[in-house]
């Protein structure tokens, strides 16, 4: 017998027990193939892989026991049904993505205070604290929203929203947010801003019919770029960093499954988005609650006292991209995960077109809150935030009606009367 043929045995026996143990790896070859590499590469960790709950878990009702899915059933299945169904003519059915999060809880409650049906999904990770997720998510179900708890990488579950509710557009904003995080956890950038991404497209690609996507990419895809302000059509294929990398790849992704799958596909660069519900890895976020402790502040400055600034965009303003965006997305073409003609293809900024320098964010906080900061200057390190952004939004306000209406001062009056009526039950710690 020669080697190869051998080689080819054994690689069959692989498949057999990989389909054993991961029925969904028809659905996903490149799940087979990884697997067949991760054995051929080192045989024990096989048995680690199939002792550990797989997040992108089967329908294999065994399986669904042992990891106590959180998900199934009639009364689930009606929950879900309910939150989706359209209360207004002409509604359009959602699944938002990342809806426990800070865009996604707006959109979620925008969509179903104009009567569109909304269903939304999140994994509440840690990376910042729970309980301001649950909170958002108590917000939401208030209003009809439910937000099911599980992993956009769970191909199962995703197939059985689909095969509940036949969703005519998917608002895709979990991700991994975050710079500098990307240093501590690259892997969690993979996770969701890469493998969870594909995996929603495929289950898309997949619906019959093919919902259209719009999509949350970020304006830190203009990494190093120095032309201002940033437009659609300048270069973005120098990312600062790791989270930079990855929207930029999800906008390439983004581009394949249109080409090859008829998939209508919006992606929106959002640029420092701040306001209520906000979060608290954000330096608007943390300086306010460091300025009510009374702890100094890190203000970044660039190479000779160079200033810092963002183009801070107000939150009801990116609501309205996004809700825009939706309802000028065209349908999908393809059928039978099979492209049957051209597919719409767009990218947008959804900017301020303001620049403020972090110094002058500082003194506004410092008079809303009517506390002095303590400030410390710091050389801006070189891990992963850029000095300047500014949004040219021209594209989005012809193609989208996009205009930006809230100021700086305006926006964070807002978000100071929030945090403050937030974190004053004292019950809820900022971290
Ligand atoms: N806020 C901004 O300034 C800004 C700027 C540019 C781009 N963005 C992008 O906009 C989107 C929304 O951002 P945000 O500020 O609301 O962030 P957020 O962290 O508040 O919201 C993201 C939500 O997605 C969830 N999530 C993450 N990974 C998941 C996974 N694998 N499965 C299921 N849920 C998962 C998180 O639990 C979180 O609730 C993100 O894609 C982000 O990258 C935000
Ligand atoms: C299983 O899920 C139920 C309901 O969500 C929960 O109460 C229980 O603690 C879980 N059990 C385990 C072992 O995680
Ligand atoms: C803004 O972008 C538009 C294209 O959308 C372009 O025509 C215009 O020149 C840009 N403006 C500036 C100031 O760069």
């Amino acid at each position: 017998m020669d080697s190869r043929r051998a080689l080819y045995v054994c690689l069959y026996r692989i498949f057999t027990i990989a389909d054993v143990a991961y029925p969904t790896s028809k659905h996903f070859p490149s799940q087979a193939f990884f697997l067949v590499f991760s054995l051929l590469g080192s045989y024990p960790y096989f048995f680690f892989l199939r002792s550990t709950p797989s997040s992108s878990s089967s329908s294999d009702p065994s399986r669904r026991f042992l990891r106590n899915a959180s998900w199934g059933g009639p009364a689930w299945e009606k929950r879900v049904r309910s939150s989706a169904r359209v209360r207004s003519r002409n509604g359009i059915t959602v699944l938002v993505t990342g809806a426990a999060g800070f865009v996604g809880t707006h959109v979620s409650a925008a969509l179903k205070r104009r009567g569109d049906g909304v269903l939304g999904l999140d994994n509440f990770n840690d990376y910042y604290e729970p309980t301001l997720k649950r909170a958002r998510q108590a917000l939401l179900e208030r209003s009809g929203v439910f937000v099911v708890e599980g992993d956009i990488n769970d191909g199962a579950l995703l197939r059985k929203l689909f095969d509940v509710v036949a969703f005519s557009h998917v608002m895709h904003l979990a991700a991994q947010a975050g710079v500098r995080y990307a240093m501590q956890n690259p892997s969690s950038y993979v996770h969701s801003n890469i493998a969870g991404l594909v995996n929603v497209l495929e289950v898309c690609k997949s619906a019959n019919p093919q919902p259209s996507v719009v999509w949350a990419s970020s304006s830190s895809v203009y990494g190093l770029n120095s032309k201002v302000p940033f437009s659609e059509r300048d270069r973005t294929d120098q990312p600062a960093s790791l989270y930079a990398a990855t929207k930029k790849a999800g906008e390439e992704i983004a581009h394949t499954y249109n080409h090859i799958y008829g998939l209508s596909i919006t992606g929106l660069r959002f640029f420092t988005v701040y306001g209520p519900w906000g979060r608290p890895d954000m330096a608007y976020f943390f300086f306010t609650k460091d300025i009510l402790k009374g702890k100094s502040i890190s203000i970044f400055e660039g190479p000779n006292h160079g200033t810092v600034a963002r183009d801070f965009t107000y939150i009801d303003d990116i609501v309205k991209g996004c809700l825009a965006s939706l309802d000028t997305a065209e349908k999908s073409t393809g059928s039978g995960g099979k492209k049957k003609g051209p597919a719409q293809l767009r990218v947008f900024n959804l900017g301020n077109t303001s620049p403020v320098p972090v110094t002058k964010l500082v003194s506004i906080l410092e008079r809303l809150l009517k506390v002095k900061a303590n400030r410390v200057m710091l050389k801006m390190p070189r891990n992963g935030d850029v000095q300047f952004t500014h949004a040219n939004i021209t594209l989005a306000q012809r193609e989208l009606g996009y205009k930006p209406s809230t100021d700086l001062q305006t926006g964070l009056k807002k978000f100071v009367r929030w945090y403050l009526s937030y974190y004053s039950s004292g019950k809820k710690s900022s971290g």
